[in-house]
């Protein structure tokens, strides 16, 4: 079977893991910190905290903003993510309020935001974007939106570490540099570019941010020992949790992370494949930005989608659906929105998406056969 995603495990990584294994520290020890630096790095932010999950990224993030700027309790978001965007939105007593997205990016429509800024704008708090399949958006224009509404920004970065848009100004904005955001979140689960097992960052400039960050993703508890007082001294100062980062999932980071700008040009190399031989076919390619596109996800589109799904299927290709719209599943109807809204841009991209094969060791001869077995169908 060839699946659409995969991760990829190296003799380097197992030997950091097992290092790991025969040391000190299984948790709470210096590869956490390890990692959050060379995270941050990467990502050209000033901090990194590391986490169990993008799910707990999300939820501490939304945490430290949520008391801030404004009261209220509505977030605006896009309904084309996995639902832990919004559903850490409710751990929390945030609202989420969906936008449609925009169908050339497939990330949230910034016109049909403005609308509903414009036409209501004390309902809203913040937004919460997905650089989704790995577009970077143009966060400059969003952050200019924002800040006319006294909105704060929390981007879901889990499917594009590495990825990049070019400012007004022509300068490279990275994606986790928070250059227009309180915080980004990332997820290293093992379909995504960096895995762990499990895992999440989060990054973020702003150091009252991080400090919470920190002590609400370790209990709420904070060291304030010193010689005199005793140095084991802690003091519980708010309700945090249990959401840290063992240290054998940080070596395994750690090692992973070196090889990311393999795995981003891996991965661009197979979409320019897809985009050029699949080009002639009555389909819909992947959408582009104007910078790096860390390729997460290639997604398709086309109305034949469940033919194609099945016919791919039986020739163990194993494409998959990314993702039923979050205000169609029953909990939202039933719970959240409490009545059927209609999106009707993301409906129609539902109806009609299939994600491909792609991760960075599918080989030459299998992205042939895929590409092949797509012609064939098309052909037929
Ligand atoms: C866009 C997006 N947000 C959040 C998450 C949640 O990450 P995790 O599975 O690490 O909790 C995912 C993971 O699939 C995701 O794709």
């Amino acid at each position: 079977m060839i699946p659409y995603g995969k991760q990829e495990l190296s003799e380097k990584d197992l030997d950091a893991v097992n290092s790991v294994l025969k040391s000190d520290y299984w948790t709470q020890g210096p590869k956490i910190e390890e990692f959050e630096n060379k995270f941050a790095d990467f990502c050209k932010s000033k901090y990194a905290v590391a986490c169990s999950s993008g799910t707990a990224a999300l939820h501490l993030s939304y945490l430290t903003q949520k008391s801030s700027r404004k009261n209220g309790n509505k977030v605006l978001t896009t309904p084309l993510s996995f639902s832990a965007t919004s559903n850490a939105m409710l751990y929390c007593g945030l609202v989420p309020e969906f936008v449609d997205i925009d169908p050339n990016t497939l990330i949230i429509d910034f016109n049909e935001l403005e609308v509903k800024l414009s036409n209501s704008p004390e309902e809203y708090v913040g937004i919460s974007i997905v650089h989704f399949a790995g577009l970077y958006a143009n966060m400059e224009a969003l952050y200019k939106l924002a800040t006319e509404y006294e909105l704060w920004i929390i981007e879901d970065c889990c499917h594009a570490p590495g990825a990049n848009f070019l400012t007004s100004s022509d300068t490279v904005s990275q994606s986790g540099s928070c250059n227009f955001s309180s915080c980004s979140t990332f997820s290293f689960h093992p379909v995504k570019h960096i895995a762990c097992g499990e895992g999440g960052m989060i990054t973020t400039n702003n150091k009252a941010t991080y400090d919470k960050l920190k002590s609400l993703r370790s209990h709420g508890l904070s060291k304030i020992g010193t010689p005199e007082t005793g140095l084991w001294l802690q003091e519980l100062y708010e309700l945090g949790f249990n959401y840290r980062m063992s240290d054998i999932n940080a070596a395994l980071g750690i090692s992973q992370l070196e090889r990311i700008q393999y795995s981003i040009s891996r991965r661009n190399e197979i979409a320019k494949k897809y985009d050029l031989e699949l080009q002639r076919l009555p389909l819909k390619l992947a959408p582009r930005g104007n910078g790096i596109h860390a390729f997460h996800l290639y997604v398709i589109q086309t109305p034949k989608r469940k033919e194609l799904y099945d016919f791919l299927r039986e020739r163990e290709i194993l494409t998959q659906v990314h993702y039923k719209p979050i205000h169609t599943t029953n909990y939202y109807i039933e719970k959240v929105l409490k009545s059927k809204i209609s999106l009707p841009k993301v409906e129609k991209y539902y109806e009609e998406c299939l994600s491909l094969p792609i991760f960075p060791s599918l080989t030459e001869k299998d992205l042939t056969f895929i590409i092949n077995s797509i012609k064939e169908f098309f052909e037929n």
